[in-house]
């Protein structure tokens, strides 16, 4: 049987859902968003205006265009109750409701969560209401704190003392923001990586570990951006890390679906790989972006498959990947993410991005071209066999595009940035 799978959300990652839904055996694409995504408009049927966190326009589109599935990009959507919605319509959404979605909505559920179920990997924490008392506590406390506003900042709440700013510029930012929950965590140090499960019916199934990063320029300086780039390796580890490494983050995975049995879609495990083995730094409910480029390029087996298995309650497939290396580039607006400049022309298309895979993302598809918007506007993605390959050409792709009014982290999969990863974790594990 044919399905019919609606794609909510018009960002990179959703152009690589699209792309999967598209390679599937017997799959007809819709999609809605509040953007137009040419990548994705191209592979389509159909398409719709919608804002992503209205529940009824999705709902009422999912219906128009017959839907038997539907996948959710963006946690706004989630947040919103869109699976919920669908769900409750009959079309069976591959995306947590929003009781589950709170793993990442909700940071202060996360966090005690983790500790009422004793999955392993939480750092010490506390929750505060009170920004005077989160003050003080900041003030007071014996080392360095990740201060989390605790609901959705769009990868932009967090600050980190001993590393972006001090703990009296940390204690300023809680008095001063108007948030009205914090969440204060110990620091923990290391490497980070994320690792994607497809999960459902109290199954999952993991992909390879993938890095991203975050700042917004080279050699990690700057501010957080959604994330500028990210890589995979040909296994499922990464250089810095061992089998064992991987294995202790699967566990953790583990433990979350055990707890969460009704939990549905992707779980997006952030870690960080510390002296004593990966620690959560926190979890997602749906594909991270750009790690969604990383994955789905690599995935063999037929994404709407494991969809419809997921919908029956059947037994999830087996995942199969390319065993390939992959690098993904963001191109961002200059300026992004502080002052974007929108408005320059994009000069590559999926044609003209060679051996790389091209995803468009915030961009603005016009009559005479496509421009960029203020946010992250396309990414480049190269698969070979090593990460310095696959390095390569993206950056092939990324010559051909020109870089005018745009900006890019070249460091990213360079053998010298991976090299000092390897080096940062034999320095934390004292070797
Ligand atoms: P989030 O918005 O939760 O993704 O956090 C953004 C970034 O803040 C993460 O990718 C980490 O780099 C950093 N971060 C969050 N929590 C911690 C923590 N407990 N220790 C160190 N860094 C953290
Ligand atoms: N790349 C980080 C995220 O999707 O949240």
């Amino acid at each position: 049987m044919t399905e019919t799978v609606l794609l909510v959300g018009g960002g990179g990652r959703e152009h690589a859902i699209a792309r999967a839904v598209d390679d599937s055996a017997d799959a007809e694409l819709y999609a809605c968003a509040s953007n137009r995504n040419p990548g994705i408009t191209d592979l389509a049927e159909g398409f719709e205006e919608v804002d992503e966190t209205d529940p009824d326009a999705i709902v009422e589109f999912a219906e128009s265009v017959g839907a038997t599935l539907a996948a959710i990009g963006p946690e706004s959507a989630l947040n919103a109750g869109v699976a919920d919605a669908l769900d409750d319509a009959g079309v069976y959404a591959f995306g947590p409701r929003e009781a589950e979605a709170r793993i990442e909505t909700d940071k202060a559920f996360q966090r005690e969560f983790m500790l009422d179920h004793a999955i392993p990997g939480c750092p010490d924490f506390e929750v505060f209401e009170d920004g005077e008392a989160a003050a003080d506590y900041i003030r007071n406390y014996d080392g360095d704190l990740a201060i989390k506003p605790r609901g959705l900042t769009g990868g932009k709440g967090v600050r980190v003392t001993g590393d972006q700013i001090t703990k009296e510029e940390g204690a300023e930012y809680v008095l001063e923001s108007d948030y009205d929950t914090y969440v204060l965590e110990e620091r923990l140090v290391g490497e980070e990586f994320t690792v994607q499960a497809f999960v459902a019916d109290g199954q999952y199934r993991v992909s390879p570990a993938v890095q991203d990063h975050k700042r917004a320029y080279e050699g990690d300086e700057g501010p957080n951006t959604g994330g500028m780039g990210s890589y995979s390796d040909a296994t499922f580890e990464l250089p810095f890390m061992t089998e064992g490494d991987y294995t202790d983050a699967v566990e953790i995975i583990d433990a979350v679906v055990e707890a969460m049995p009704d939990y549905k879609g992707i779980l997006y495990g952030q870690f960080m790989l510390t002296s004593e083995g990966p620690k959560v730094v926190e979890f997602n409910a749906r594909f991270g972006d750009p790690e969604a480029m990383n994955t789905l390029p690599v995935l063999e087996t037929d994404f709407v498959e494991l969809l419809v298995a997921a919908r029956e309650g059947e037994e999830l497939p087996e995942l199969t990947f390319s065993n390939q290396a992959t690098v993904c580039k963001y191109a961002v607006p200059e300026g992004y993410p502080t002052d974007p400049e929108a408005g320059a022309k994009v000069n590559i298309d999926p044609e003209s991005a060679g051996e790389a895979l091209l995803f468009y993302a915030s961009v603005d598809a016009r009559d005479d071209g496509v421009y960029t918007t203020t946010s992250r506007s396309f990414a480049v993605v190269g698969l070979a066999e090593t990460i310095t390959g696959a390095e390569a050409i993206a950056e092939e792709a990324l010559a051909k595009a020109g870089e005018e009014g745009l900006r890019v982290r070249h460091d990213i999969g360079k053998a010298e940035l991976l090299q000092q990863r390897i080096d940062h974790m034999n320095e934390i594990r004292g070797e």
